[in-house]
């Protein structure tokens, strides 16, 4: 069983709409959809967002359907330049950018873990279905609503994440968080939330995030637009390819 987690309603549905012999599963205010997708058994939920929701979102899915194996997919913002909205980044190393307990340990350093990042699992397949979907992106996305983005030659990166319970929407986060973590490509409120509890649970995990703003005064009004035109179809594409 492989559980497929999205910090996106959007996404979910996009997903949702492919999912066959569906039955629904409600637990502490979220929906667990399990199901086939493109005829592998899979679960599907919506993480809710921040650190707390999406980790609980995982222990329960993980706990109660016996998934063998995590995929998060969502939408980003750029901390760094060569990135740019469109592009689609495959988590690395995960790290929570507001985990401080220092002085009693370092920052970042997630207390008992004893970590101060968490990785993904080999995410060489997953990548290559990233680069069949981007060849292919005219088949799933709309290209005049792409345009609209200025969406022309997406690329993938494979990369670091900075998570943490904060929306980035300022040059100056971004640069403090480039000084502080400077291999972080991208920032979002859910992944490595995600992995720590993949991680404890000896559980496999992968994340796929598209960028949808540039982390600066201009996030707020790309990240929603971008969220509910575009980023879903890019989740369906790359899984489409991942399970074939
Ligand atoms: N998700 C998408 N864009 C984001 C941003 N700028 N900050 C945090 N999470 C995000």
């Amino acid at each position: 069983m492989i559980g497929i987690i999205s910090a996106m309603q959007e996404e979910i549905q996009a997903l949702l709409n492919q999912l066959q012999n569906v039955a629904t599963t409600k637990k502490g205010m979220r929906t667990y959809y399990k199901g086939t997708l493109f005829n592998k058994n899979v679960v599907l939920v919506f993480s809710r967002w921040g650190k707390v929701a999406s980790a609980a979102t995982t222990t329960q899915l993980i706990n109660d359907f016996n998934v063998d194996e995590i995929i998060f997919t969502g939408v980003a913002g750029a901390i760094t330049t060569n990135l740019n909205i469109g592009d689609v980044v495959i988590g690395k190393k995960l790290y929570q950018h507001d985990m401080d307990a220092s002085p009693l340990f370092d920052q970042f350093e997630i207390p008992i873990l004893n970590k101060k990042f968490i990785e993904t699992k080999n995410s060489t397949a997953l990548i290559n279905a990233t680069k069949l979907f981007l060849n292919t992106f005219s088949n799933y996305i709309n290209i005049a609503k792409a345009e609209e983005f200025n969406i022309l030659n997406p690329k993938i990166i494979h990369g670091d994440i900075a998570s943490g319970d904060q929306f980035i929407s300022s040059i100056e986060k971004i640069k403090q968080l480039n000084a502080n973590l400077p291999t972080a490509v991208c920032v979002e409120m859910e992944g490595a939330a995600v992995a720590q509890i993949c991680y404890e649970y000896s559980v496999p995990f992968s994340i796929i995030r598209i960028i949808s703003d540039n982390a600066n005064n201009n996030a707020t009004i790309d990240f929603p637009k971008f969220a509910n035109s575009i980023a879903s179809n890019y989740a369906l594409g790359i899984l489409k390819n991942y399970f074939a």
